[in-house]
């Protein structure tokens, strides 16, 4: 099975992501067993699983996110692509088969309740029309015109934590986030302002799908 590609081809771009979606990678993660996947999120759930409202704490919601952009995060953290001390010790000790399992688990739980619906003007134009001067695409091109997320490893936006999504999308502006495959993210969020950054966070927080 080849899920990692050969370092040599991702030297160029170092650091970013040793994950290829070769069609043997795709179906591993599509054949992840759910009911097994269970078991192992057990001790996830107590930072991923569903915090009141208002809760501050930036730990990502991981239930209705797409299985394959689950995957390539955990294998990222895992081999060091994308930085975390607390993802990296727990991924050390689980194998590609929990990893797609536990991605499975997730991408088939429903979404906690979103936060109130929020309007911004401006979120909303970079969303939905991005902006040319910038040379920056619309969001919804690539993430889902209701930020469910596309394939194969475009997550989706719509009900997860503002504060997360603040968090991640300074950490690309700033590089301390590098996993993502030809920089797409980081060449989009260091075109917008901290501002823009908290609007379209709190923006996708209150989507629903
Ligand atoms: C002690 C708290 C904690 C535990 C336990 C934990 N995580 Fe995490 N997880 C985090 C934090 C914090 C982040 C965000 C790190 C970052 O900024 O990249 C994260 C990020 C993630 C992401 C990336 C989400 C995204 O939208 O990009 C995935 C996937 C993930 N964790 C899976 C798991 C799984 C599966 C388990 C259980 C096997 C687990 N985590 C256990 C704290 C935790
Ligand atoms: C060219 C396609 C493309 C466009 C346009 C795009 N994104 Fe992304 N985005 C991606 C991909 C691919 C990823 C996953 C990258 C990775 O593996 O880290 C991603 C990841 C993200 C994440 C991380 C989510 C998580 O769970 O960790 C956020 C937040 C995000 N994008 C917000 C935005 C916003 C806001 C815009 C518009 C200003 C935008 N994106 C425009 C392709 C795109």
């Amino acid at each position: 099975m080849t899920i990692l590609l050969a370092s040599a081809s991702v030297a160029a771009a170092a650091p970013s992501s040793r994950i290829g979606w070769t069609t043997d990678a795709l179906n591993f993660v599509r054949n992840g067993d759910a009911e097994k996947g269970m078991a192992v999120a057990q001790t996830c759930d107590a930072c991923h699983g569903a915090s009141p409202e208002n809760d501050p704490s930036s730990f990502p919601y991981l239930s209705g996110q797409l299985a394959t952009y689950l995957f390539k995060q955990m294998q990222d953290y895992k081999n060091g692509s994308r930085a975390s001390q607390i993802m990296k010790g727990i991924m050390a000790n689980l194998s590609d088969q929990d990893i797609a399992d536990v991605a499975a688990y997730y991408s088939r739980q429903p979404l906690p309740p979103t936060a109130a619906p929020l309007r911004f003007e401006n979120a909303e134009i970079l969303v939905e029309h991005g902006d040319g001067k910038r040379i920056l695409p619309p969001c919804a091109a690539c993430h889902g015109s209701s930020g469910q997320g596309e394939r194969v490893d475009t997550p989706a936006l719509a009900g997860q934590k503002a504060s997360y999504l603040e968090q991640t999308l300074l950490a690309y502006q700033s590089d301390a986030r590098a996993n993502d495959l030809y920089q797409r993210m980081r060449l989009i969020a260091r075109q917008l302002s901290r501002e823009e950054i908290q609007q379209l966070a709190r923006y996708y927080a209150g989507l629903g799908r």
